[in-house]
């Protein structure tokens, strides 16, 4: 696989990005930069920018982002393999035969192990199943009938119930699986001391499926207030079956029900509960986003069943910009996005269950389009009241949002709304077209980024931003902690290079982590570097590296602190050591 990465790397050197973009549409220099029209999305001044010293292109319109690879994938509509074969042609080097064969016999291997993996989890959904059932899952059981939910809606989504950390692999290993595949399909987990266990015992079990009604992930609920300190759901770990921001939770119910009757839209709300109250109240087309920001290819899965969708989540600040993001890339995949919004921040579950499904579906009734949503947040943004002063300070935030929002729309759409942002700003219809034409790419370039990630998150953005454009203070020692498939990745690749004495490439992120949101890759290009702001930025990045490393000593004290609770007096003794040296450590730091 090394060597193959190589050939990659080989065949990317050997094409200059911007050489190859120019073989296929028209290209020109401005700045330091190269510029096009955007091919993926119709625009008449190019907002397309293309790096020759990054490797890498942006289209500022659009949002599209990618490598030379990902380039000709999407501008020939072929896969990674053939575009790589396309690029190599070009420039006379042949494909490694051996190569693409490991890469068949590798996918033989997958597909094995995906089927191993698919067996272990129906599986564990079936002993999870049986358990809530027993006596012991008796608290469980009343949990959900508490809330409300009936006898057959808790059969009909498969809920279950983990008594405790050991059954689950004992039953396991007694029904013929070995344990390593059970860890590796993300239902158990190894102990420090090589011991199994199953992370989600004593939780209500919520099994995941995808849309062929497969079982590929569980969530685990908490249900006491000990175990939300932990987080009021788990997960099983992240395996190539699941990969939670590829998946939306009652995608499998919604193609049934699109099956059977019809499927006028799809309904997307933030959490499991939501789906089946909704579902049990007879609203059986909504899907999950499980808690994440939505992504390219759960666009893509929706766009599947339905081109309309409406989107639920919570009215709250933080909710909308997360709510507009979702709502860009919906709407780049061509579905008609509507926005309804459920007063005084209830979730669909709390709001069905109170009002009743006549209540809920007269809110779908009065969901908003996109265009009228955004403008909508504008003027809560920036209200156009007030006295004179405030008012025109606002006006003018106003309609530089509102020309953002107008230049996503297609012409039709474009040419209804200029009309509206008119009368609603005083503005003419005339001067907001004039905006309109002038220079797309520098409107655009403002555009505030809706972006949802934390601080955590951010952090690692920036320092591996500085490590893939080998800024001279940035050096990786270890990979931080993090669950994110496209971290630990490209984290690794960093230490990868620096033990071979190689510099990291930037471009690498496309070809190592295609399938990664594409906001982490625009986040990680963002960072602008330039000689006079290099003593802020190294502060900048230090800050960044003590916040990773404080987060890195905390994880490990609470940890210990777990420990703790079911340590005998010897071991409690050792792991209070241990705790105190990482307070020193903790204090170090801050001081
Ligand atoms: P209830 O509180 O039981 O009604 O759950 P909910 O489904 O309404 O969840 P909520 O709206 O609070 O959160 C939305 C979704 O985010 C959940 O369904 C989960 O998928 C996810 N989520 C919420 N909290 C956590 C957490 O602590 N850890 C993880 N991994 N996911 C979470
Ligand atoms: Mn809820």
């Amino acid at each position: 696989m090394a060597d193959f990465i190589d050939f990659i790397q080989q065949v990317k050197r050997a094409n200059d990005i911007v050489d190859v973009i120019g073989s296929y549409i028209e290209v020109k220099q401005r700045g330091q930069n190269h510029w096009a029209r955007c091919p993926f999305h119709g625009e008449k001044t190019p907002s397309f920018s293309i790096s020759r010293k990054g490797q890498f292109y942006k289209c500022f319109g659009c949002g599209e982002s990618g490598d030379v690879i990902t380039f000709v994938e999407k501008y020939e509509s072929c896969s990674m393999m053939e575009a790589l074969e396309i690029l190599a042609k070009r420039v006379n080097m042949k494909m490694p035969e051996t190569a693409m064969q490991k890469q068949d016999s590798q996918l033989d291997a997958k597909r094995k192990l995906r089927e191993k993996h698919l067996e272990i989890l129906k599986a564990t959904a079936v002993f999870y199943y049986k358990n809530l059932y027993a006596p012991q899952g008796k608290h469980a059981l009343d949990y959900l009938h508490k809330r409300g939910f009936s006898a057959e809606t808790i059969k009909r989504f498969g809920f279950g119930y983990s008594p405790n950390q050991e059954m689950l692999p004992s039953y396991l290993q007694k029904n013929g699986y070995s344990l390593a595949d059970c860890v590796s399909a993300g239902v158990l987990q190894q102990s420090a001391r090589g011991t199994y266990f199953d992370a989600l015992f004593g939780r209500l079990i919520v099994p995941i499926f995808d849309i062929n009604n497969k079982v590929i992930a569980f969530g685990g609920r908490a249900l006491s207030e000990q175990q939300a300190k932990y987080g009021k759901y788990k997960n099983t770990s992240e395996t190539p079956l699941f990969v939670k921001n590829r998946n939306l939770y009652g995608i499998n119910v919604a193609k049934q029900q699109k099956q059977q009757a019809n499927l006028p839209h799809v309904l997307v709300v933030e959490g499991y509960m939501d789906v089946i109250a909704l579902y049990q109240a007879g609203v059986m087309q909504s899907v999950a986003s499980m808690g994440t920001s939505l992504t390219e290819q759960q666009a893509k899965l929706i766009s599947r069943l339905s081109d309309t969708v409406y989107i639920c989540y919570d009215g709250d600040a933080a909710g909308q910009k997360a709510t507009i993001r979702g709502m860009d890339i919906l709407a780049k995949e061509g579905l008609d996005v509507k926005v309804m919004s459920v007063p005084d921040n209830q979730d669909p579950d709390e709001y069905v269950k109170k009002h009743g499904v006549d209540a809920f579906n007269n809110l779908l009734q009065q969901a908003l389009p996109l265009a009228d949503y955004k403008l909508k947040v504008l003027e809560q943004a920036f209200p156009l009241t007030g006295n004179q002063a405030q008012r025109n300070s606002n006006l003018a935030k106003y309609v530089k949002g509102a020309v953002i929002m107008l230049q996503q729309l297609d012409d039709v759409a474009q040419a209804r709304y200029v009309t509206v942002v008119s009368k609603i700003t005083g503005y003419s219809e005339e001067y907001l077209r004039r905006k309109l034409a002038q220079g797309q790419a520098s409107a655009v370039i403002e555009q505030p980024t809706y972006d949802s990630t934390s601080s955590y998150d951010k952090a690692l953005n920036y320092i591996l931003a500085c490590l893939l454009n080998n800024m001279p203070f940035a050096h990786l020692t270890q990979v931080p902690d993090t669950d994110k498939r496209f971290y630990s990745v490209m984290f690794n690749y960093v230490l990868d290079c620096q033990a071979k004495g190689q510099a990291p490439s930037v471009d690498m992120m496309f070809t190592l982590c295609p399938e990664a949101d594409d906001g982490l890759h625009q986040a990680i290009l963002q960072p602008q570097f330039s000689e006079e702001t290099l003593q802020s930025d190294q502060a900048y990045y230090q800050d960044c590296v003590n916040y990773v490393e404080e987060t890195r000593l905390k994880n490990q004290r609470n940890q210990l602190n777990a420990q703790l609770k079911t340590a005998t007096d010897e071991q409690a003794t050792q792991i209070i050591q241990q705790i105190q040296q990482l307070n020193e450590k903790l204090n170090k730091l801050n001081g």
